[in-house]
């Protein structure tokens, strides 16, 4: 990352805390991935050579110009979903010059994982309203391809409103998980490929 994009991240991210601290409104808040999160995510994301990236969560699109920066690396797309309007993040993504890298959808994450083709991505990214998560189930196993990837943040942070979903993925045997404590608490798993 060159140090233009790690100043607007950086920027962008206290610009967040500060704006956050004032807002009463939880739902309003930017809640932003935290720094160091993103920076595991993306180095795994670049070891792994991740292409076809989905993000359920837009925000302002912080977290986007992140993931938009690894799949630049890895020859990549990412679709990021928000059932708001990604007015913000179209902005901030183009500041970031990875305009070009995003799709944007409006809608629900549950719904447009419902709509994915089996196997079609190669990592999903839930960061939206947590409780949802398990009502979406299976899809956001179902649309990970073999040897794809789920993350998954604010598992530490947040762990009532993430156990039912965590529990579904840590009874499902396609999937072998960890969570790691890296900024509110990173959720990965693995999809291994099918027997034989
Ligand atoms: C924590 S913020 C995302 C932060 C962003 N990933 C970042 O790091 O900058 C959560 C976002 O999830 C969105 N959201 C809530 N429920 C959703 C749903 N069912 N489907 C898609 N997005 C949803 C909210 O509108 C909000 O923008």
């Amino acid at each position: 990352m060159d140090d233009a994009l790690r100043t607007l991240l950086d920027d962008l991210y206290a610009e967040g805390l500060t704006a956050d601290a004032v807002e009463p409104d939880r739902l309003r808040r930017r809640r932003n991935l935290e720094p160091d999160a993103a920076a595991l995510l993306t180095l795994i994301m670049r070891m792994a050579g991740v292409r076809v990236v989905v993000e359920i969560g837009t925000g302002n699109g912080y977290s986007a110009i992140w993931l938009a920066d690894a799949v630049r690396d890895t020859g990549g797309h990412l679709t990021s979903v928000d059932v708001a309007s990604p007015a913000s993040a179209v902005v901030n993504l183009a500041r970031a010059g990875l305009g070009g890298l995003v799709t944007f959808e409006v809608g629900d994450g549950g719904g447009y994982l419902e709509r994915l083709p089996d196997g079609s991505v190669d990592l999903l990214f839930l960061d939206a309203e947590r409780v949802q998560y398990a009502g979406w189930w299976p899809a956001p196993r179902r649309v990970i391809r073999a040897g794809g990837i789920l993350a998954v943040d604010n598992v530490l942070s947040h762990p009532d409103e993430v156990a039912p979903f965590l529990a579904l993925t840590g009874a499902d045997p396609a999937l072998t998980g960890t969570t790691v404590a890296v900024g509110k608490g990173l959720h990965l798993a693995w999809r291994r490929p099918e027997p034989g």
